[in-house]
């Protein structure tokens, strides 16, 4: 043995063992002394095994075909009879010894390990879980359903029409004529070919008259919707936006029904100290036509009355359009935006926040996201 080899041999057995590049000198099965040592190293190698697969190395080197013993044990084969019997009792005594020591230390391994991965796996039932973004209703959404909650409590029903709208009932059936300035008071996108007459609805008016022709009188209707203009993008327009229009056509109806419902609505709204105020304008669709404002005590410049919407009561031409005889019947309709809504309700002061996706504007109306 050279310096450099002895030095190393002082060293643990069981590095040895286990990391030992040399095959370890195989005892000759009559030697006694040297079957023992072997067992020692054995026996030392799988006590300093930290676990299972430590332990399967010292298992390979000590126990495997090629290990000490086992290659003492064929050598027994070419020993004299009288050898023979000797050798067999004193390797198989020792093989005996490894192998029981390799049974005892693997239970106590497997047990630690079994421990270990139950202390390792164990689920805290008590904490608390990690928390799934599962998403949440835009407030546009909830305002809109909160909106369509009041009419349904009145008993009305709700209404639904197509976004891409024929022009004919955006404009022609609500009494706009083909060459009336009025038409031009909603910026318009045209659907192409122009001769599809096309366009995306500017207001939720067309389902006015889609309501008249499809159900039996009386009718009341709130349709809630989106709708288009090519109005640029700022605080308080958007070119996609939300309305919803209350239609009521019945007999005998008057403006003080309208102004009735108008004034239920907004308090459901803004609550009981709201207050709306009726202005005259002008809609082709309805005569006398107002523009409904809303009282805004919390507007940014001061309180002050806002533009909510118009309203009024429906021209006969579009009674007549629907096939009803105005000298029966008569009618009133409204139309409001939903993100003013929202502005005027939650003190939104850019309607540019509501649409921009940040989920922070949402989580601001205490949404879980
Ligand atoms: C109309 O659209 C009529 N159809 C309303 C109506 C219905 C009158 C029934 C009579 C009877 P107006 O263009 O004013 O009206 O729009 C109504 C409301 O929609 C506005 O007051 C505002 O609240 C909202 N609105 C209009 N344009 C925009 C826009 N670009 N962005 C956000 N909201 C808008
Ligand atoms: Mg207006």
């Amino acid at each position: 043995m050279s310096d450099a080899t002895s030095a190393l041999s002082d060293a643990p057995e069981t590095e040895l063992g286990v990391n030992e590049p040399e095959t370890p000198a195989v005892p000759h099965p009559t030697d006694e002394a040297a079957v023992s040592a072997a067992v020692e190293a054995a026996l030392a190698a799988f006590a300093a095994a930290g676990d299972l697969a430590e332990l399967k190395v010292a298992r390979l080197a000590h126990t495997s075909d090629k290990s000490p013993l086992a290659l003492a044990n064929r050598q027994i084969g070419q020993l004299d009879k009288t050898e023979k019997a000797a050798a067999g009792k004193i390797v198989g005594a020792a093989r005996g010894r490894v192998n029981k020591a390799l049974a005892a230390r693997t239970a106590v391994l497997e047990e630690e390990e079994a421990a270990r991965i139950l202390v390792e796996e164990t689920v805290d039932v008590t904490a608390a879980p990690r928390r799934r973004r599962i998403g949440a209703r835009h407030p546009l959404s909830i305002l809109q359903d909160r909106v369509s909650d009041v009419f349904v409590g009145m008993g009305w029903e709700i209404a639904e029409g197509p976004e891409v709208e024929s022009e004919w009932f955006n404009f022609d059936a609500l009494n706009f004529k083909p060459d009336h300035p009025a038409r031009e008071m909603q910026d318009t996108f045209f659907v192409e070919p122009a001769e599809a007459h096309l366009v995306l609805r500017t207001h939720t008016s067309p389902v006015q008259v889609r309501s008249l022709l499809e159900r039996d009188l009386p009718v009341y209707v709130l349709c809630p919707g989106r709708t288009f203009r090519t109005d640029e993008l700022d605080a308080t327009h958007t070119p996609v936006f939300h309305q919803f229009e209350g239609l009521a056509v019945d007999k005998g109806l008057t403006m003080a029904d309208l102004r009735g419902t108008l004034e239920h609505f907004a308090r459901q709204m803004f609550g009981a100290e709201a207050q709306i105020r009726l202005r005259p304008n002008f809609f082709p669709f309805t005569e006398p036509s107002a523009e409904l404002d809303i009282w805004h005590p919390g507007a940014k410049g001061g309180p002050s009355w806002i533009e909510w919407g118009g309203c009024g009561m429906i021209n006969p031409n579009v009674l007549r359009a629907a096939g009803i005889d105005p000298e029966e019947y008569s009618g009133f309709a409204f139309g409001m935006g939903v993100e003013r809504t929202l502005m005027f309700r939650n003190d939104v002061d850019d309607m540019r926040d509501m649409i921009e996706g940040d989920v922070r504007f949402s989580q601001h109306f205490g949404m879980e996201i």
